[in-house]
C-alpha cells in the first residue's frame, strides 16, 4: 500500500523527488498558505504531512488526521505546531536543525553590515545621481571592531554568528536560559549575561531564540528602556519575540539607531510605522533562503518522512519528543 503524503507548498525538487519515489504525494499549488479547510480535508487521509512555519498544526486539525504518523516541518522553528497535542495522538514531529544555521547567520550578518554602513541609503543616493565626488563626511557609519555584539539565544545560529563576528574584532556577550558549556564559551570568547545587562551593554543586539511562552515579547516597552542608546536590533528568529509597537517607539525616539528585521509580530503583516522609517531594513523572512540550504532542508524533511513511515525513528524529531522515542 502506498502512503499518502500532503505537502502544503512546493518545496525544492531535491526533497519532493525522494518523496515521490516512494509515496503518493500531493502538493498544494497555491502561492499563499494553504486554506485551513483544504488542509483539514487533506490531512483526513494523510499518512504524512510536510508543512511550513506558517501552517498552524493544532489539536483540532490533528483530530481530523486519523492516519497521520508524521508532521515534518520545513523549518527549524516549530512554534506553529502543538507538540503536546501531536504527542498525545502518537504523531511524530520533526524539524530541520543544523542545515540552515549558516544561511541564517549570514543573513543576520548582512543586516548588521547593511545598517551600520548605511548601505540602503548610500545605494539610493547613488542611484538618484547625487554622488558628485568623494566627500570626507559622506555616509559615515558605525565601525564594528571593538564594539559589543549581544546575542539573545545561543543555539546553533547564535553561536555561528558569534564566531563570524569574533573575526571582526567584536566582543561577544550572550543571554540564554541556560549557559552554554565552558568549552563553547571559551571557543567563542563569549560571556553569559542577564538580559538587562546584555541590553545595556550591547551595541548590536541579535535575536536567535526560539519562540515559546518564555520568549514571547521578551523585548517589550519595559525591557527596551534598558537598551543602550544608539544600539541596533536585529531579528531573524521570530517576530513575536519583539513587541512591535515598542520597537517602533524605540526607533522613533532614537533609543535604537536602527533595526534589521526578517520576521514580524503579525507576519506577513508589517506594522505600517516601520515601513515609514528609514533606519530600518525590512526583509520577507528569508533567513534560510539560499538555494543550497533550501535543498538541504527539503532532503531532510523527506528523509524524516521516509524514516517515520518505514517504522523507523526520524533523525530530526523535535527535542520534546526525543525522550519519548528513546
Ligand atoms: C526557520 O526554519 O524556522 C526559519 O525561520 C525559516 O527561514
Amino acid at each position: 500500500m502506498s502512503f499518502y503524503i500532503y505537502v502544503t507548498r512546493k518545496i525544492p525538487e531535491a526533497g519532493l523527488r525522494l518523496l515521490q519515489e516512494q509515496f503518493n504525494v500531493e502538493v498544494y499549488g497555491g502561492k499563499s498558505p494553504v486554506p485551513r479547510k483544504t488542509l483539514e480535508e487533506a490531512v483526513a487521509g494523510a499518512d504524512g504531512l510536510v508543512c511550513l512555519l506558517s501552517d498552524v498544526i493544532d489539536a483540532p486539525l490533528l483530530d481530523k488526521a486519523a492516519r497521520l504518523k508524521i508532521v515534518a516541518n520545513y523549518a527549524v522553528g516549530y512554534n506553529n505546531i502543538d507538540i503536546e497535542a501531536a504527542r498525545q495522538r502518537g504523531v511524530m514531529v520533526t524539524y530541520t536543525p543544523g542545515v540552515l544555521t549558516n544561511a541564517t547567520a549570514e543573513l543576520a550578518f548582512a543586516l548588521i553590515i547593511t545598517l551600520t554602513r548605511r548601505i540602503r541609503q548610500a545605494d539610493r543616493f547613488t542611484r538618484q545621481g547625487r554622488f558628485v565626488g568623494w566627500d570626507p563626511l559622506l555616509f559615515l557609519g558605525d565601525e564594528l571592531a571593538e564594539k559589543t555584539l549581544g546575542i539573545i539565544g545561543m543555539g546553533r545560529i547564535g553561536a555561528d554568528l558569534a564566531a563570524k563576528f569574533r573575526a571582526f574584532g567584536m566582543s561577544v556577550i550572550y543571554h540564554n536560559r541556560g549557559r552554554v558549556d565552558e568549552a563553547t564559551e571559551a571557543a567563542l570568547a563569549a560571556r553569559w549575561t542577564a538580559l538587562e545587562e546584555l541590553l545595556s551593554e550591547a551595541d548590536i543586539i541579535s535575536i536567535h531564540a526560539p519562540l515559546n511562552a518564555s520568549t514571547r515579547h521578551l523585548l517589550n516597552a519595559k525591557s527596551m528602556e534598558k537598551i543602550k542608546p544608539g544600539a541596533f536590533l536585529i531579528n531573524t528568529a521570530r517576530g513575536e519575540i519583539v513587541e512591535e509597537a515598542a520597537l517602533v517607539e524605540a526607533l522613533q525616539t532614537g533609543r535604537l539607531k536602527g533595526a534589521g528585521l526578517d520576521v514580524y509580530e503579525k507576519e506577513p503583516a508589517v506594522t505600517p510605522e516601520l515601513m515609514a522609517l528609514d533606519n530600518v531594513v525590512l526583509l520577507p523572512h528569508i533567513g534560510s533562503a539560499t538555494a543550497e540550504t533550501r535543498d538541504n532542508m527539503a532532503v531532510m524533511v523527506a528523509e524524516n518522512v521516509i524514516a517515520a513511515l518505514s517504522n523507523g525513528i526520524p533523525e530530526n524529531l523535535v527535542p520534546e519528543m526525543i525522550a519519548d522515542k528513546g
